[in-house]
């Protein structure tokens, strides 16, 4: 067995006393980031009973639960992963990696050419320890998804994405400020203070 180091003690110590991980337990969602959607959500009202929505990055789901919860019958959710994903019912999951070209192919066709109402991101690639390295391959992940969302989202549509502070950071605001009408940024509750991770909000495609 791997010897338990001092700060994967201190991991299991913060996670049992986490406040969203006794709530995500209790409310029965996979994952306390469900806490950082439902927090932005409650402000902005993103996802409506007719909303159609892809959800980038989704696994282990707890944003799609919440989604899930949302929609109505006229709603829909298209859900991505490099991960398998558990079912959630009324979520049309796709696992597959985001940077090829044909997992990106196989999530348009599932859209059947609708356009989409909003964009949530919360992908990001699994840290090697290296800051340079890591920063570089979420952005260019976030680079992947502000194309997919401009491609796909409605004019007048929302773009929620999770960012990590650093190199990149400002021209990636630019960028979505020069496509969409307004952007906010949020640090949910939920989201550590010690993480860099950030959301965006771009409201309303051009
Ligand atoms: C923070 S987790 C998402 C949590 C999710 N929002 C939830 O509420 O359950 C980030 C996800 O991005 C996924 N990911 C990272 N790189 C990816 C890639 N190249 N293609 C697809 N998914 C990727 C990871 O597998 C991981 O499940």
């Amino acid at each position: 067995m791997p010897k338990r180091t001092k700060s994967s003690g201190a991991w299991l110590n913060e996670h049992v006393h986490d406040p969203y991980v006794k709530l995500a337990q209790k409310h029965g969602y996979r994952a306390r980031a469900a806490f950082k959607l439902l927090e932005i959500n409650e402000k902005y009202k993103l996802i409506q009973k007719d909303t159609l929505l892809a959800d980038l990055g989704s696994a282990p789901g707890s944003w799609s639960q919440v989604a899930a919860q949302m929609i109505g019958d006229k709603g829909r959710i298209f859900a991505l992963d490099i991960l398998p994903m558990e079912p959630i019912e009324g979520v049309e999951f796709i696992q597959g990696d985001f940077r090829e070209e044909t997992v990106l192919q196989q999530l348009v066709e599932t859209l059947q050419g609708q356009k989409l109402d909003l964009v949530i991101s919360d992908i990001a690639p699994n840290m090697t320890g290296n800051s340079v390295t890591d920063q570089a391959r979420s952005f260019y992940l976030c680079e992947l998804a502000y194309e997919f969302a401009i491609e796909h989202l409605k004019p007048g549509g929302h773009f929620l994405i999770k960012v990590f502070q650093g190199a990149g950071y400002q021209e990636y605001v630019s960028l979505l400020r020069a496509s969409f009408g307004q952007v906010l940024i949020r640090k949910p509750k939920a989201s550590r203070d010690r993480s860099n991770e950030i959301y965006l909000l771009a409201k309303d495609l051009h």
